[in-house]
């Protein structure tokens, strides 16, 4: 690591508590020169570090910016030397992830941006992705299972992001079928998996596992077309021990996606079962309640004919 990121890392472990130039060149074994240099160039990148005299730097509690060692350094310890590529931009971390894959990355390489030019969402729109106030990240998955489970993934991810948000937010986060999460009535977290196939056998090689987090409202507000839908995580917390948990808690769900025990806490969280809901389909809307989630994370439905159906992809949308 370069000295720039030790200085980085440890001025992270230690938020909020001031470090010596003297004593951070003698812990990281180089000179006091190379430690301001590498102070000087932080601040350029924005990181809040204050000299104070006599005592000497200090990272200020409030430092919210994303980086791999902020990362990092919550990362369980059978996770934490994974590959993390850390963007503070990208056009998309799907798409970056992609690119990883078809190079070799390995499972559970993750690519995480500070903000995205063209973040993707589902059924082909945008997802937006602004500077400094969301998690945009995206995990290669390598499926040890067959391909007709991959929609499982999503469905387990968005139990994985609840938790998470649980664990660091203390905020309980709930589930709107198929895989976005909702804070009260907004949604403030949404999941798209994309799939790597081998173009020889058609096999599907890896899966992309994109999540975006609005954490903090953007400084001009949401955009007109998703401001009355959007919403964001109403408490202060670090978007690194986010990242970090949202890491954690996918790889460790994903490891047991086979015995579907998430499927119960999916059903416990679902913000739509029990209810009255509308199915979005080809531009209209049928009436219809919201009966069980199946074991593949299908949505039984019933419509007021009494027939009923399983959804497996698709739109529904809900009244609060
Ligand atoms: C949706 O709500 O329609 C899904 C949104 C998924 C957004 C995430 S942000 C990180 C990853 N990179 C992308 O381009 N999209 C996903």
């Amino acid at each position: 690591m370069s000295v720039k990121g030790e200085v980085l890392k440890a001025l992270e472990q230690n938020k909020g508590q001031s470090f010596s130039g003297e004593s951070l060149a003698l812990t990281l074994g180089v000179s006091r020169a190379a430690v301001w240099k590498a102070i000087t160039a932080l601040r350029k990148e924005g990181y809040p570090i204050e000299a104070i005299t006599n005592k000497g730097y200090m990272l200020l509690e409030e430092s919210d910016l994303l980086s791999e060692q902020g990362v990092r350094m919550h990362l369980r310890p059978n996770n934490s030397s994974m590959p993390l590529y850390v963007h503070s931009i990208i056009d998309s971390t799907n798409q970056g992830a992609k690119l990883l894959a078809l190079q070799g990355a390995e499972h559970g390489t993750v690519v995480l941006a500070n903000e995205q030019t063209k973040g993707r969402g589902r059924l082909g729109r945008d997802f937006y992705s602004p500077a400094s106030t969301g998690i945009y990240l995206s995990i290669i998955l390598k499926p040890n299972f067959d391909s007709s489970k991959s929609v499982l993934v999503t469905t387990a991810a968005s139990v994985a992001v609840v938790r998470a948000i649980k664990k660091v937010c203390q905020c309980d986060a709930v589930i709107k079928w198929v895989n976005d999460v909702y804070i009260g009535e907004k949604k403030i977290c949404g999941i798209l998996t994309e799939a790597v196939s081998n173009f020889e056998n058609g096999e599907i090689e890896y899966l992309v596992l994109g999540i975006g987090v609005n954490c903090q409202l953007p400084a001009n507000g949401f955009p007109e077309e998703i401001k009355e839908k959007a919403g964001v995580i109403p408490v202060p917390f670090s978007r690194n021990m986010l990242a970090a948990e949202i890491i954690n808690q996918v790889l460790e769900i994903y490891a047991e996606l086979e015995s579907r025990n998430f499927i119960q806490e999916y059903k416990q969280k679902s913000m739509v079962l029990g209810k009255n809901i509308q199915v979005i389909r080809k531009g209209v809307s049928l009436e219809a309640f919201a009966r069980d989630i199946d074991e593949d994370g299908g949505l039984l439905v019933e419509f007021p004919d009494g027939t009923k159906e399983v959804l497996n992809t698709g739109e529904i949308s809900i009244r609060f």
